[in-house]
């Protein structure tokens, strides 16, 4: 008779033992730690049954509350930090590289191909901003014909698939390509910050506990180039006052912007330069 025991002592044990032994792969090598860390967890923090009944019900809810528009495991993931660790461990760069953040559910990969200077505000709702951006090396070399996708939310921090009925289709989105010294520069007008969404059980779950729901105001880029890692990062507005609160934990000081006032009404510039890696052999691009 094997040892059946089951304890404070041996739980982690008995269930990993489960496992079959001759099993190999991600999943395997991820199970065991997860049981030990979660049994550790729980001798730990000693829930009652109760307690831990309403465990299962806000993991309950937050299963119910997501479905093809809304993803409310995705958000826990979010405000708990860990897409932006995963993020962190698969896409560390070297100094001086533009870090990645996360992509977020609001991009669309089918906005149109625009021309440089095109203005990308189909409502002109807003106050005016002009970007202009330098793609680079690490060593400073221009990088021609990149592919450079933006988007981003209004001025009251909507984006446009969230308000199909408000705003036109595709505001606030287009793709570029770098000229020949890796520059591109288009119109828009300057995005507002946004709190995630607090109605759902993360939501209030988290939001109870104090936790920030603010996301600061920024624009997102997506640059791909032939040879180079992917970049996929965010630029934040570096006046807006939850820059140090931001929910998602995306804010990093090389991706702080500068949106400088023309003196002209409220209109503003932005010039950033976005700095690519050489891709390493298998590494994918997200
Ligand atoms: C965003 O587009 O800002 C976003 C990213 C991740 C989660 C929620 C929103
Ligand atoms: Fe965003």
């Amino acid at each position: 008779m094997p040892d059946i025991s089951f304890s404070e002592r041996t739980s982690a044990q008995r269930v990993a033992e489960r496992l079959d032994k001759h099993a190999a792969g991600p999943l395997q090598a991820f199970m065991v730690p997860f049981i030990e860390h979660l049994h550790k967890l729980i001798r730990e923090t000693r829930p009652s049954q109760a307690d831990w009944r309403r465990a299962m019900e806000f993991l309950t809810d937050v299963g119910h509350a997501s479905d093809g528009r809304r993803q409310e495991w995705v958000l826990l993931s979010d405000l708990l930090g860990v897409t932006a660790l995963v993020e962190e461990i698969n896409t560390n760069r070297p100094k001086g590289a533009t870090p990645n953040t996360v992509r977020g559910p609001f991009y669309r990969a089918d906005a149109p191909r625009l021309p440089l200077d095109a203005n990308i505000s189909l409502d002109g709702v807003g106050p005016v901003l002009s970007v202009s951006g330098h793609v680079r090396d690490l060593d400073g070399k221009p990088v021609a014909g990149a592919t450079v996708e933006t988007w981003q939310a209004n001025s009251e921090g909507f984006y446009e698939n969230q308000q199909p009925d408000q705003q036109p289709e595709f505001n606030l989105r287009g793709i570029f390509t770098t000229d020949g010294q890796g520059c591109f520069r288009y119109k828009t007008v300057r995005p507002g910050g946004y709190a995630v969404p607090s109605d759902g059980p993360v939501g209030q779950m988290l939001g109870g506990l104090g936790f920030a729901m603010r996301r600061p105001a920024h624009l997102h880029f997506l640059i791909k180039a032939a040879g180079f890692e992917t970049i996929s990062t965010h630029v934040y507005d570096g006046s807006d006052p939850h820059l140090g609160q931001d929910a998602l934990f995306g804010v990093k000081d090389e991706l702080i912007g500068e949106f400088k006032p023309t003196g002209k009404g409220d209109a503003s510039t932005l010039d950033f330069t976005f700095t690519m890696v050489r891709a390493k052999k298998g590494r994918g691009t997200p």
